[in-house]
């Protein structure tokens, strides 16, 4: 087995992980107990979700003061190094989190000069902490991971994100879903995008793609991707999916058909 040696940055990211991950787990139980109560678990589920955004702050300022953070709850604080920024969401899957569905994720990425150099998304519910550092390879837990193998749809299972309410882009979505729902072995909708990324990483899912996202669903993601050897892009094919939106994510084999065809068909979706 290949072992894996974190550097100062992963254990600084994990440890910061793993105690925003306690509280969720805890708070979780408590949701689980909610669901029945008439008012519902909503206001606790949003304080839950600062909690944790509050831990990772505090954790990740203390370790490193002069990084700046972009964080999903608290918004943006910029460091005295402006090379360097955190990029967080402290639970990824929260619409999960409010039904107890146990799928969430705190999902931490370090930008360095215009790149994600490191990231890290920890699942607490299973243990599993996914990560990555640009040039070491990814992870899970110990083990070194890879994107799948399997190079034709057919094999294929893809995981993506559905719009719902007020989001835009849901003609272009149920275009793309039509020839994918033809082509390929299953598409899943998981809730949780940082979970996604990291599942392709393992090989788990043979692609991911969704639009209108933001960066700290996909910034964690992007690295331990390519470090487990696979392609990244947004819809068009270019490297704009930090902030332009859009994820395409798929192990060689299928990422520049997938990229093409989500691309062609959502676009023909679009009126002129
Ligand atoms: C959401 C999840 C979901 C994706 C949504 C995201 P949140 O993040 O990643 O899978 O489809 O677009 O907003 O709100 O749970 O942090
Ligand atoms: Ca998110
Ligand atoms: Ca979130």
């Amino acid at each position: 087995m290949e072992m894996a040696l974190k550097s100062a940055t992963i254990n600084v990211m994990e440890a910061a992980a793993r105690k925003a991950g306690r509280g969720l787990i805890r708070d979780f139980g408590e949701v689980e107990q909610l669901q029945v109560s008439r008012k519902g678990p909503a206001d606790f589920v949003s304080e839950a979700d600062r909690r944790a955004d509050r831990i990772l702050r505090a954790e990740l300022s203390k370790a490193r003061p002069s990084f700046g953070l972009l964080m999903e709850e608290s918004g943006s604080t910029p460091g005295s190094d402006d090379e360097r920024l955190w990029i967080v969401d402290p639970l990824d899957g929260t619409t999960n989190f409010l039904h107890g569905i146990p799928h969430f994720a705190i999902s931490i990425g370090l930008e360095e000069r215009g790149e994600i150099t490191a990231g890290v998304i920890y699942e607490p519910v299973r243990d599993e902490l996914f990560w990555a550092e640009k040039g070491i390879g990814a992870y899970l837990n110990r083990r070194r991971i890879r994107v799948s193998s399997r190079g034709s749809f057919q094999d294929a299972v893809l995981a993506t994100g559905i719009p719902v309410g007020a989001r835009p882009g849901k003609d272009a979505f149920l275009a793309v879903m039509k020839p994918l729902m033809e082509q390929t072995a299953g598409v899943r909708r998981f809730g949780s995008a940082a979970l996604d990324l990291a599942y392709v990483a393992a090989g788990r899912y043979e692609g991911f793609w969704e639009f209108g996202l933001s960066p700290w669903d996909v910034a964690a993601g992007i690295v331990i991707v390519r470090e487990a050897g696979g392609l990244v892009s947004d819809i068009d094919g270019g490297a704009d999916m930090l902030r332009g939106g859009s994820i395409v994510a798929a192990n060689g084999e299928l990422h520049m058909r997938m990229q093409k065809l989500i691309r062609d068909v959502s676009r023909r979706s679009q009126p002129a």
